[in-house]
């Protein structure tokens, strides 16, 4: 784990400092300078001729030379008194969730699970040629996409959210990545991915039709995800965030049954234990995880995750990277500031 005296981190904000003005909504959700211009298309094409530093780290990351996982970890740097750091709010919005998303049991609680959803079906809405939609926040906005069907069961943790946010004074669309990433890290044996802020917030509601549905064959859940530049081999590692999941509505006389035996760790048991239920019934199944797990394009890499967590946790992170820069426009994206230091430690078991 890789600490920065106070001193490291006051030099080096100092260095870096960039006036708030010149970072738009960065940390705040009050600084949106300009609006959000949405821009179709695939990520890695509009990442080409993007020079800046965080630029740069982000390609290598999607392209595999980076990982997407960092353990630089800082205490709220002392810059933050002169407003100097991009991060300063960050800082902050971590200790409130901490108190949110970790049990007294040091698991991660419900509220964690539906963090890591939310931050899914808020990115999630978006494909290839979609106008707009991604990762802005638009899911916990004004729009009425709460009251979707596909969102049943968000809308505690959206009304949560939305307080952190009136709070920290934070963007919605950053708020909803970066607690994603707290959650996955809040769990024992969850990655700690790096994070990125400085997305500019929604402006419309995202399309309908782009989140999977539970019942689809997998053939339709692949093209679902490949539309958003996501390999089968992704897919397989983003479904296993139902490690960490519970069911309501699939089956209400079932509600609330877990999806793997350890719905509180971010662990593997999720790719075993849907191969091989255990006979007492103690967990559920989505259909798609099971056709997904059994599809020809999936299966190798499902049955690789079991017994490996650094393999499967290095997978997750990579592709939740991409995920949460769906939809980010090619202005904004070479202006984020990466603010994984802001997040808890991780918790190895
Ligand atoms: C094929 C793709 C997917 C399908 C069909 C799917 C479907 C579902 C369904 C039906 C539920 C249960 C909702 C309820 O009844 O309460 C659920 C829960 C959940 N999903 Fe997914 N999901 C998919 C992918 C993902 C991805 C990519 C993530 C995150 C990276 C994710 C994270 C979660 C979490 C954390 C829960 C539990 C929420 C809670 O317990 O409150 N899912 N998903």
């Amino acid at each position: 784990m890789v600490r920065k005296s106070a001193l490291t981190v006051l030099s080096l904000g100092l260095l870096a400092a960039a006036s708030p003005a010149a970072v738009p909504n960065v940390g705040s959700g009050t600084l949106q300078l300009a609006p959000r211009v949405p821009t179709p298309g695939l990520i890695d094409d509009l990442l080409g001729g993007i020079t800046t530093e965080i630029g740069l780290l982000i390609k290598d990351i999607l392209n595999g030379l980076k990982s997407a996982q960092s353990d630089e970890l800082s205490s709220k740097p002392l810059t933050c008194l002169l407003g100097l750091d991009p991060c300063c709010k960050w800082y902050d919005v971590s200790a409130a969730l901490t108190d949110l998303f970790k049990g007294a049991n040091g698991q991660c609680t419900d509220l964690a699970r539906g963090a890591v959803r939310f931050g899914f079906h808020d990115a999630g809405a978006w494909s290839e040629s979609s106008p707009n939609g991604g990762a802005d926040g638009s899911l916990m906005m004004d729009f009425g996409e709460e009251n979707r069907p596909e969102n049943n069961g968000l809308q505690t943790i959206r009304t949560t959210l939305r307080s952190v946010q009136a709070k920290f004074g934070v963007g919605y669309a950053d708020l909803a990545q970066f607690a994603h990433n707290h959650a996955t890290v809040t769990c024992p044996r969850g990655p700690r991915i790096r994070t990125f802020v400085g997305r500019k917030d929604a402006t419309k509601a995202a399309p309908e039709g782009l989140l999977p549905d539970v019942h689809s064959p997998a053939d339709t859940l692949i093209k679902l995800f490949e539309d958003k530049s996501f390999t089968p081999h992704d897919l397989a590692a983003l479904v296993g965030a139902h490690t960490s999941a519970k069911q309501r509505f699939v089956d209400t006389a079932q509600a609330n049954k877990p999806m793997d035996t350890t719905p509180g760790v971010w662990d593997v048991e999720f790719y075993n234990e849907t191969l091989h239920p255990p006979a007492n019934g103690e967990i559920f199944v989505l259909p798609s995880d099971q056709v997904l797990s059994k599809h020809p394009r999936v299966e190798d890499e499902w049955k690789e995750f079991v017994g490996d967590q650094r393999h499967w946790n290095e997978d997750y992170a990579k592709a939740w990277v991409r995920m949460s820069l769906l939809g980010v426009g090619k202005s904004e994206l070479g202006g984020l500031k990466e603010c994984t230091r802001a997040l808890p430690a991780a918790v190895p078991v």
